[in-house]
């Protein structure tokens, strides 16, 4: 009897793995194939190390019974959570599931983001969202805004503490974009994955605007004029390689070190070629990515937020193996001057490396600040201080090379020494001096 009943529990749990397998059914995986994205298991499938995957609250369902709720249940209602490893290091992920009820967040969905989120915490690992979600579920009302509302807090406590990288890999409306903002990464695929508060229909209906999802949300617009996205990938294959590219060069959470890879010298190191890059004339370009190149380990440069506010070039690379974040005025764009985007941007990275112990080379080259009344209006001087403010605040290890010509405010702005002076003959920063 007691072995029957035995066989009739496993055969449960065997039926309702098979149907979490499914997440909205073949016929929604199959949709969700035609339209060139994979389903929330086979991105987890790529991103993770074989076998290395344990989930968690596989078969939770949503508690609504509102607008048709009670008639729609899915085993792990529309996300897919747990953890596992790549390349050998703990990672936490939730993968959203666009074939259930277009991956919208329910209060459940929510908490098991939030479960997520918090053993990451907990346990000094990355957290990783793979995300295609509509956003909040709307038959749930005030309650799903309650979840993301739950998740936008963890974003913010986790901020710092430990890598947050989000993957959009399909439309991601209202709340679903909100949380991947707070979060230090978002990557995009190109042409399946859009990032929008409201999409092309309520635009058209508030505001009379037309507009295609691409042109108001796609990967281009975010990598370019916005800068809402730091990569921009072909399709989800690269996109979860540039995510498994980024993760190695930077430690486990604030705590810990960068890894280090083995590093041969090539032969005598001097590097010749950085003799003949930099022109003499002033005004004459020069692309520093050659510079960058030419001091690094090679092909280790990895550059994030490539297509916007290119007049400065920021990334990971590594020097003798080690990891290291480089900032570097580009003279081929603008001359190499600062403005609003290139402050912002190089500034979000600064603090990246800062709260993850990844040291500083920056490359100076730079005319100074942008002048006009464009970049007043929008705020140069709020947005160039929070260049000046990221440097300042940094503890990792910072060196500048001057390659040409360093003008003007943007001299003390592009990590001057001066701002290593210490207060009174104390460093303030170190949280040991007494009364600065
Ligand atoms: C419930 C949703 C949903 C949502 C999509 N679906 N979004 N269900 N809540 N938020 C359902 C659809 O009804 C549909 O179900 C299925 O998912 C697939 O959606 P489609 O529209 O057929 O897919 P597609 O044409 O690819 O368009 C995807 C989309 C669109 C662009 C995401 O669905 C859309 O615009 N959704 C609403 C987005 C939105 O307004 N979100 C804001 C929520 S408020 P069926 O059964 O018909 O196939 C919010 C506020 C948070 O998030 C604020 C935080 C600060």
């Amino acid at each position: 009897m007691a072995g029957e009943i035995r066989q009739a529990q496993i055969e449960t749990l065997e039926r309702k793995n098979a149907e979490a397998l499914l997440g909205g059914g073949k016929e929604r995986i199959e949709a969700q194939h035609k339209k060139g994205k994979l389903t929330a298991r086979e991105r987890i499938h790529l991103l993770l190390d074989e076998g290395s995957f344990e989930e968690i609250g596989k078969f939770v369902m949503h508690r609504s019974k509102d607008f048709g709720l009670d008639k729609q249940y899915f085993l792990g209602d529309g996300v897919v959570t747990g953890y596992g490893t790549i390349n050998g290091r703990l990672v936490y992920v939730f993968s959203q599931d666009f074939t259930v009820l277009g991956g919208s967040l329910s209060e459940t969905h929510a908490e098991k983001i939030v479960k997520i989120m918090e053993l990451a915490m907990k346990n000094g690992a990355p957290v990783i969202g793979l995300n295609d979600s509509g956003g909040a579920r709307i038959q749930e009302g005030v309650v799903s805004l309650g979840g993301y509302a739950d998740i936008f807090y963890r974003n913010t406590l986790a901020s710092g503490v430990i890598p947050q990288i989000s993957a959009i890999m399909g439309p991601c409306a209202g709340g679903a974009v909100y949380s991947p903002a707070i979060t230090d990464f978002i990557m995009m695929v190109e042409d399946t994955s859009y990032m929008f508060v409201t999409g092309p229909n309520v635009v058209k209906t508030v505001t009379h605007e037309e507009v295609t999802s691409e042109e108001l949300g796609g990967a281009s617009t975010h990598s370019t004029k916005s800068g809402v996205t730091h990569f921009s990938c072909a399709n989800e294959v690269e996109c979860i390689n540039h995510l498994k590219k980024l993760l190695s060069y930077i430690p486990q959470n604030c705590e810990e070190l960068p890894p280090s890879l083995p590093y041969e010298p090539q032969g005598d190191e001097t590097r010749e070629v950085l003799d003949t890059i930099i022109p003499e004339n002033p005004n004459q370009p020069y692309d520093i990515r050659e510079v960058i190149e030419g001091i690094i380990d090679a092909d280790s440069f990895f550059e994030v937020h490539k297509n916007f506010g290119e007049n400065i070039v920021v990334g990971f690379a590594r020097l003798g193996g080690r990891s290291i974040g480089i900032v570097g005025n580009q003279p081929a764009v603008l001359a190499g001057v600062l403005d609003i985007n290139a402050s912002t941007k190089a500034a979000r990275f600064v603090r990246f490396c800062d709260s993850f112990n990844v040291p500083l080379l920056v490359l100076e080259d730079v005319p100074g600040f942008l002048p006009g009344t464009d970049q007043e209006w929008r705020g140069i001087i709020t947005n160039g201080a929070k260049l000046l403010y990221a440097f300042c605040e940094a503890t990792v290890p910072r060196i500048t090379v001057i390659t040409r010509k360093a003008y003007g405010g943007a001299y003390d702005v592009m990590n001057s020494k001066h701002e290593l002076r210490l207060a009174n003959g104390r460093d303030c920063r170190d949280g040991r001096a007494g009364g600065c």
